[in-house]
C-alpha cells in the first residue's frame, strides 16, 4: 500500500506518522509522480507546530511536504508534453510530497535531466525560488557587495552563489563550521555573534550595497546599521521587523513557478550551482529528518527519499495499461483518442518485437508531408527511443492502422541526421510540443519513414 505522512494534531515532530494510503488518481491537468526524493522546511515545522494555524488553517489528518522529485506514472486527462515513466522536479501547492505518490498539476513539474541527482533535483523547489526572489527583490548587480546571514542553510546556500553568478562581491554569515564551504565558493565569510558589524566591515574594506536575512533575530537591524537602503535589503522571516524599517519580505511565492525551477535546473546541470545535501533520511524516518533540521544547523538540504519507489515493474504496467487503453479508444472511434493524443493524427503500428519476435502495437502520432508518412520517437518519453523504435530497427516490415481502413503493410526507414533536421523542423511547425520536448530532454527524437512495403524504398 502506498504511504504517507500524516499528522492528526499540532505537535513536535512524534505527531508525524506514515500511514497507508491509497494510491491516488490524477484529475484532469495532473500528474502522478512516484516521488524519489522531496526536501523538508522549516515552513512545515511551522505549521506541524501550530505556530502558523492563524496564517495556514490545518484541517486534520494533514500532510506535508512542498518540493519533489520522481517519476511520472500516471497522466490525467488533456496532459501533454509529459510521458509515462519520465523523470521530473516539481512542487504541490498542497502540503502533500512527503509520500510515495503525489499529484501535482502538470504545469508545475519540469523534466529532470539525467545528471541532476535526485536529492538535489527534489531539495530545490522551495530554497532555489526563496533564494532566487530574495536576490531579485534587492537588486544585485555586479561589483556589488551583499550580505547574505544564514549563509550556509539551505536558502542562504543558493543566495550566496546566485548573487555571485551575478558578479557580486558576496559575505556569507555562518558558523565556522561551514566558513571552508563558502570559501570555496566564492564567499567571504564572516561568523555572527558579538562584533559581527566590525567584522563584516573589517573584511569587505568598503560598504555593504544590500542585505539578505535568511535568518531572523537582530538581521535587519544590522543592515541599517551598515548603510543598507531598506529597498535593498529582504528578509524571508523577520516581518514584524520588515514592516518597522520598510524593507522588502520577497520570498518563495514571488518566484514559484516552474519556469524559475528550469532556470534553476538548468544552473545545477551545467555545474554552475551546488545545493549541497546534508543528509538525507528514507521516508519512514521522517521524524529523524525533522528533529535534524529543528537543530538549524543544517548547511544546503535535509531530505527525504524513496527507495521503494517507483518499482519499475509498476512504471511497466502503467504504460502498457495506457497503450491498451487508447488501442482500445482508437479501434472503437475509427482512429480518434483523446487525452494526451487529442488532436493528433494517430496510426496504430504493429511492429515485431526487436528482442521477443513477437508481435507490439502502439498508437503512434503520425505527419503527412509531402505525401508521405512520418512517426517520430517521442511517444514513450523515459529519455530514450520507445520500444518501437528498436523493434523497426530490428524488423522494418510493420504494419499500420490509420482511421478505420484494413491494416497495410509498410516498411519502416530511419532518416539519417541531416534528412531527419528537415523533417523534424516541418513535423515541429504544425506540434511544436515536439520541439519543446526534444529541448527539455536534450534528446534527438528519431524519424522514421513508412512507405509501403512493395514500393521501393530510396
Ligand atoms: N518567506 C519564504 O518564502 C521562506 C521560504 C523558505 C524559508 N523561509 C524561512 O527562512 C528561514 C531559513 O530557511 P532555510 O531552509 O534556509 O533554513 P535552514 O536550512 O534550516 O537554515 C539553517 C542555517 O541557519 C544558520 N544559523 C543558525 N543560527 C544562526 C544565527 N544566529 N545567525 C545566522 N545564521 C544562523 C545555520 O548556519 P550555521 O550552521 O553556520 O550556524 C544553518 O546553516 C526559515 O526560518 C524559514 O522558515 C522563508
Amino acid at each position: 500500500m502506498p504511504r504517507a505522512v500524516r499528522f492528526n494534531e499540532y505537535g513536535d515532530v512524534d505527531v508525524l506518522e506514515v500511514v497507508d494510503v491509497p494510491r491516488p488518481t490524477p484529475a484532469p491537468g495532473q500528474v502522478l509522480v512516484a516521488m524519489r526524493a522531496a526536501g523538508i522546511n522549516p515552513l512545515e515545522t511551522s505549521i506541524r507546530s501550530g505556530l502558523l494555524r492563524e496564517v495556514f488553517p490545518t484541517t486534520f489528518p494533514a500532510g506535508q511536504g512542498l518540493d519533489l522529485a520522481g517519476q511520472v506514472v500516471e497522466l490525467g486527462e488533456g496532459v501533454d508534453g509529459f510521458t509515462v515513466g519520465q523523470d521530473v522536479v516539481g512542487f504541490t501547492e498542497n502540503q502533500s510530497s512527503h509520500a510515495d505518490y503525489v499529484l501535482v498539476n502538470a504545469d508545475n513539474v519540469i523534466a529532470k535531466p539525467g545528471n541532476v541527482p535526485w536529492e538535489v533535483a527534489g531539495g530545490l523547489y522551495v530554497v532555489g525560488t526563496t533564494a532566487y526572489a530574495a536576490v531579485a527583490a534587492v537588486g544585485v548587480n555586479a561589483g556589488d557587495t551583499v550580505v547574505v546571514s544564514g549563509a550556509a542553510g539551505g536558502v542562504g546556500s543558493l543566495a550566496v552563489q546566485l548573487a555571485k553568478h551575478l558578479g557580486a562581491n558576496v559575505v556569507g554569515l555562518a558558523s565556522p563550521a561551514n566558513h571552508e564551504w563558502l570559501t570555496a565558493h566564492g564567499v567571504i565569510p564572516v561568523s555572527y555573534g558579538d562584533g559581527v558589524a566590525e567584522r563584516i566591515t573589517a573584511a569587505i574594506g568598503g560598504t555593504v550595497d544590500a542585505f539578505i536575512d535568511t535568518f531572523g533575530a537582530d538581521y535587519i537591524r544590522l543592515a541599517i546599521d551598515l548603510g543598507v537602503a531598506p529597498q535593498r535589503i529582504d528578509t524571508i522571516i523577520n516581518f514584524a521587523d520588515a514592516a518597522q524599517y520598510g524593507v522588502k519580505t520577497d520570498g518563495n511565492s514571488a518566484a514559484a513557478t516552474a519556469q524559475v525551477l528550469a532556470e534553476l535546473v538548468d544552473l545545477i546541470d551545467r555545474g554552475e550551482l551546488e545545493v549541497p545535501i546534508a543528509a538525507a533520511y528514507p521516508l519512514e524516518h521522517v521524524r529523524d529528518a525533522f528533529r535534524d533540521l529543528e537543530r538549524r544547523r543544517t548547511r544546503g538540504k535535509i531530505v527525504l527519499v524513496n527507495h521503494t519507489a517507483p518499482d519499475p515493474a509498476a512504471v511497466l504496467v502503467a504504460e502498457r495499461e495506457f497503450n491498451q487503453r487508447n488501442i482500445e479508444e482508437f479501434r472503437a472511434n475509427g482512429g480518434k483518442v483523446g487525452g494526451q493524443f487529442e488532436g493528433f493524427p494517430l496510426l496504430l503500428l504493429t511492429s515485431t518485437g526487436a528482442r521477443s519476435g513477437q508481435h507490439r502495437i502502439n498508437p503512434v502520432a503520425y505527419f503527412d508531408i509531402d505525401g508521405k508518412i512520418y512517426i517520430i520517437g517521442s511517444s514513450a518519453g523515459r529519455d530514450r527511443d520507445p520500444a518501437w523504435a528498436f523493434n523497426l530497427r530490428a524488423h522494418p516490415a510493420a504494419t499500420i492502422e490509420i482511421d478505420s481502413e484494413a491494416p497495410r503493410a509498410v516498411t519502416a526507414r530511419e532518416l539519417p541526421p541531416a534528412e531527419r533536421d528537415t523533417i523534424f523542423r516541418a513535423v515541429v511547425q504544425t506540434a511544436p510540443g515536439f520541439g519543446d520536448y526534444e529541448r527539455r530532454t536534450d534528446r534527438v527524437i528519431p524519424v522514421f519513414e513508412l512507405a509501403p512495403a512493395s514500393s521501393p524504398m530510396h
